[in-house]
């Protein structure tokens, strides 16, 4: 049996405008040891479903386990084996990183010592010793976010949530968050991890699935979800827009499915098997017919690619807003080995930044 496990999972929650389905019988499973994606535009449900796994949110319905135990029934037990970094870094402003992880290491129990002590082995693992000193007011947005994600693995869980650990960051600080999660995985741990970005699906997760409307809609390691958009685009935009049809022609000898073409009929692009050669034959057929070309290239598909292929939508969801109220430090966190436990029972709150717009 995989270490998480769902099936069935649905959620309905109440607004204003009627009600929501945030999970529409959504199933999972993550063998240990792996890292899985849970990729999806805004409001797809991703957070909701790592709040259930997490035993911050109860479902409707269906059944999820952690390491075999039903996070339902017996919450206290799966916050032992997990850890959380939530979508908004909960971290106390006035504490020092340092302070911050001891505080964490103090609320599951660690005696004094042994708290401070995991702290600095966790600012260091972190890269964050110049860092560790100042109050996390000041701290970047990718430093919090190392902060908290070191808060998850305070207590060394076998199961991490990480819930969109990269978005809003800098190029560079997510590169190095990227490189600290790979270096998680690599000591063992399992993962499940939620994002925007098929970049960072593909550079992190063994497993994809993507989600949408509350339900997994497809499943599969990168190459394979790539391939069903095809490896590449080949995608040409035009000087003058009055030769589109000699474009569409050319895309369609060497491309597979439909060409999709902007609005103002400049850019046309399609998928194809072969990127480079494609491109090529479609630029040697245009020099022949003496188009003129404003720019030409071959692109890798993106996640909106993925999506309307899927979906026959874009992925870029209206901004849904912040739906969750509340949730100070440690809310949103779960973890560790307490027999008091110190994660609020916090039904649904955890969130309390506004989501990013795409
Ligand atoms: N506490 C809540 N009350 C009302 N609606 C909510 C609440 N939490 C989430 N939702 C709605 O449920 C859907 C899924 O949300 P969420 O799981 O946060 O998606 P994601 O993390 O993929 O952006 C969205 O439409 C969102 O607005
Ligand atoms: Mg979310």
């Amino acid at each position: 049996m995989a270490i998480i496990e769902a099936s069935g999972l649905t959620k309905t929650y109440r607004s204003r405008s009627g009600p929501v389905h945030a999970l529409a019988g959504l199933d999972l499973s993550v063998p240990e040891g792996t890292v899985t994606a849970l990729l999806g535009p805004n409001g797809a449900g991703k957070t909701t479903t790592v709040k259930v796994l997490t035993t911050l949110v109860t479902p409707d319905a269906g059944r999820a386990t952690i390491d075999g135990v039903d996070v339902v029934a017996d919450p206290q037990a799966t916050r032992r084996s997990i850890g959380v970094s939530g979508q908004y870094a909960a971290v106390d402003e006035n504490l020092t990183g340092a302070e911050n992880l001891e505080m964490i290491g103090r609320l599951y129990h660690l005696g004094r010592r042994a708290a401070r002590q995991r702290a600095r082995e966790l600012i260091e693992v972190f890269d964050l010793s110049e860092a560790g000193d100042r109050p996390v007011k000041g701290f970047s947005g990718g430093m919090r976010r190392r902060i908290d994600l070191a808060g998850a693995l305070v207590t060394n869980p076998r199961v991490l949530f990480l819930d969109e650990p990269t978005t809003g960051l800098d190029p560079r600080s997510r590169l190095a968050l990227w490189g600290i999660i790979e270096g998680l995985v690599g000591h063992g741990a399992t993962v499940l991890l939620t994002t925007q970005y098929l970049e960072e699906a593909d550079q992190l997760a063994d497993d994809i699935a993507v989600i949408d409307d509350g339900r997994v809609i497809a499943e599969g390691t990168a190459d394979q979800l790539k391939a069903q958009v095809g490896g590449h685009r080949v995608v040409v935009t035009l000087v003058d827009g009055d030769d589109r049809e000699a474009v569409v022609t050319a895309l369609r000898r060497y491309g597979v499915g439909d060409v999709e073409t902007s609005a103002d009929g400049r850019t046309s692009g399609i998928a194809v098997d072969a990127g480079p050669q494609a491109l090529q034959r479609v630029l040697a057929d245009l020099g022949e017919a003496g188009i003129r070309l404003h720019d030409a290239g071959m692109r890798r598909p993106t996640l909106d690619d993925v999506f309307l292929r899927l979906t026959g939508h874009a992925a870029t969801a209206a901004d849904e807003g912040a739906p969750d109220g509340g949730g100070g430090a440690g809310a949103g966190r779960a973890s560790g080995p307490g027999r008091g436990d110190p994660v609020p029972a916090a039904g649904d709150a955890t969130d309390s930044a506004p989501e990013r717009v795409r």
